[in-house]
């Protein structure tokens, strides 16, 4: 099974998304390099991270003009709300859902990344908010009405549509594994 690696294909030119989605990526692969009694405590290991990675997004995007429940919020809440699936399973013994788990991730992951995050990124970037102090240089270019598509890169923005708007299949996959 294949780990995921970090490479510079994956940075947004966001440090302080590089740093997170870094982690995250080291994490996964923890988790994939796992014997069966060290499992579960990787795994949830990789699902604090992510929610507190995916909770700093959604505050950022509240705070940039998204509507609550846009695309890209949506997506963290089901992926993470499947990790936790996994988590319930593996504690009754059931670890086998975990690690088919971990191997989608390596494929969503990079897909997510550069598309609803690298959106996201732009998005910021464009506003000039400052993701680490919550300053925003040109609130005059907020958006008018509330974003509801993903990361940015629609929402009249004028960057047209993105292949985000789609959630990965991957993400599907995992919601029904
Ligand atoms: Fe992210
Ligand atoms: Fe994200």
């Amino acid at each position: 099974m294949s780990s995921l690696v970090w490479s510079d294909a994956l940075s947004l030119s966001m440090p302080v998304m590089d740093e997170t989605h870094r982690e995250f990526v080291d994490l996964l692969a923890e988790v994939q390099a796992s014997d069966d009694d060290t499992l579960l405590a990787r795994w949830q290991a990789l699902i604090d991270h992510t929610d507190d990675h995916f909770g700093r997004e959604d505050r950022w995007m509240e705070a940039t003009g998204f509507a609550p429940g846009s695309c890209h919020m949506t997506q963290h809440a089901v992926v993470l709300k499947v990790l936790r699936e996994g988590a319930a399973l593996g504690a009754q013994g059931n670890l086998a859902p975990i690690r088919q788990m971990a191997h989608e991730l390596t494929i969503w992951f990079p897909q997510h990344a550069v598309s609803m995050d690298a959106g996201l990124a732009l998005h910021m970037k464009s506003l000039g908010y400052d993701p680490v102090t919550g300053e925003l240089a040109r609130p005059e270019a907020l958006p008018e009405q509330p974003i509801t598509g993903c990361g940015g890169a629609c929402g009249g923005h004028g960057h047209g549509e993105s292949a985000a708007e789609t959630p990965p299949a991957q993400a599907e996959a995992t919601a029904h594994a």
